[in-house]
């Protein structure tokens, strides 16, 4: 029964604690260093109360009776610890208390960004970039974001609990494209604050990022062609790159052996009509980041041929026919013996 009796006693003087509460209008205050501040603090449920006060380094209000609410009002706050604290006293000499929530802030001096590393190469490296912050406050409130050609790429923010100026210094990693290359890139400060109070983000300078990337075509890697009477046929290795790529060709001249030019004519090679052999032609392009073949396969004319060759060519093809002809007499898949030849018949062709 006893026991009964003191459980009831806690909920009911719980009950009464919690009856009683102050409460803050507006719920937190946010105040630019040097600037004025103001805050009502409201009580309900207080049954046995005989007054409230506000107490603040800036002077409070003295104990004022009789009231429910009651406005602070300081005209400059220049000092990082101020903590206004709203009370009631009781009639049995006890008090309530609650500090005010309040946010004194302070845009950086500075923000800067050093020069990142340069150039940057494309090969899934990360870069670190970094952003200096000078004298701001308070440190938990501050957003740091990187921005690469008006993208945001990263952010960071702090756990640090202090109300006074720091200064800071965050790092961040960047990856890089090769679209990237001539961006600018620079880091931002923000405060977090509510929005119809924040300051507009401060921007450190901007730095144009150079970036290397290998060498690549913009038309497919293999190119077939065929030697055309007469003419000139250039091959087009052209590709893009930084730096800019340097170009060698590769050719394995039957007679001549190993034909290799560096650089001797840039992106286009020309197969002029009295060097003209049918084969792969292979061009490298290549900078300090990387290489990129691409091949050229050349074939031979196919009506270009002289009097010999077509009269040979002539007299093969009817050879093939007549024997493949025979052969499809003999068996349906006969013909699969002579597809090497100049002619590539299928059985299903219709001879
Ligand atoms: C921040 O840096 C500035 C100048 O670089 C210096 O004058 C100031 O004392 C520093 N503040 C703190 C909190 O370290
Ligand atoms: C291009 O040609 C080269 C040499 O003939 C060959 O090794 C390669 O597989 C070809 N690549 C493509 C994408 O066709
Ligand atoms: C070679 O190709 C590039 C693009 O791949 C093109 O810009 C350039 O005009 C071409 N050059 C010639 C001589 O055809
Ligand atoms: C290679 O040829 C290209 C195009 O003609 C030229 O721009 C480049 O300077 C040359 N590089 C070297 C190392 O000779």
């Amino acid at each position: 029964m006893r026991l009964f009796l003191f459980f009831i006693f806690i909920l009911y003087a719980g009950k009464r604690a919690l009856a009683c509460e102050i409460e803050f209008d507006p719920k937190e205050v946010f105040v630019k260093f040097g600037g004025s501040a103001s805050a009502i603090c409201k009580t309900s449920g207080c049954n046995s109360a005989t007054g409230m006060g506000w107490e603040s380094s800036y002077g409070g209000t003295g104990l004022e009776e009789g009231v429910s609410t009651l406005e602070l009002k300081i005209e400059k706050i220049v000092e990082w610890t101020v903590e206004p604290k709203c009370y009631i006293a009781f009639s049995n000499d006890e008090q309530k208390t609650e500090k005010l929530p309040m946010t004194i802030y302070k845009m950086p001096e500075k923000v800067s960004m050093p020069k990142p590393t340069t150039p940057m190469k494309v090969t899934g490296e990360y870069y670190l970039i970094q952003c200096d912050v000078v004298d701001v406050a308070p440190a938990n409130k501050l957003v740091i974001s990187w921005y690469k050609g008006n993208e945001k790429i990263s952010e960071k923010r702090l756990e640090d609990p202090s109300r006074k100026p720091v200064n800071e210094s965050f790092q961040s990693t960047i990856e890089v494209l090769p679209e990237d290359n001539g961006k600018k890139v620079w880091c931002e400060a923000k405060l977090n604050l509510p929005a119809e109070q924040s300051p507009p983000p401060m921007r450190s300078e901007a730095h144009v990022l150079t970036v290397f990337y290998p060498p690549t075509f913009t038309e497919p890697k293999n190119k077939t062609l065929e030697i055309d009477a007469g003419t000139e046929i250039s091959l087009n290795c052209t590709a893009t790159g930084n730096p800019i790529p340097v170009y060698s060709w590769h050719f394995k001249h039957p007679t001549e052996g190993e034909i290799q030019r560096q650089n001797v004519t840039g992106p286009i090679f020309t197969v002029t009509p009295e060097f003209r052999v049918s084969g792969v032609y292979s061009c490298v392009a290549s900078n300090n980041v990387g290489k990129t073949t691409k091949y050229f396969i050349l074939n031979k004319p196919k009506g270009n041929l002289t009097t010999m060759a077509v009269l040979l060519g002539v007299f093969l093809a009817l050879g093939a026919v007549i024997i493949i002809v025979g052969a499809i007499f003999v068996t349906e898949n006969g013909s699969c013996a002579f597809q090497k030849g100049i002619y590539h018949p299928t059985a299903s062709d219709p001879l």
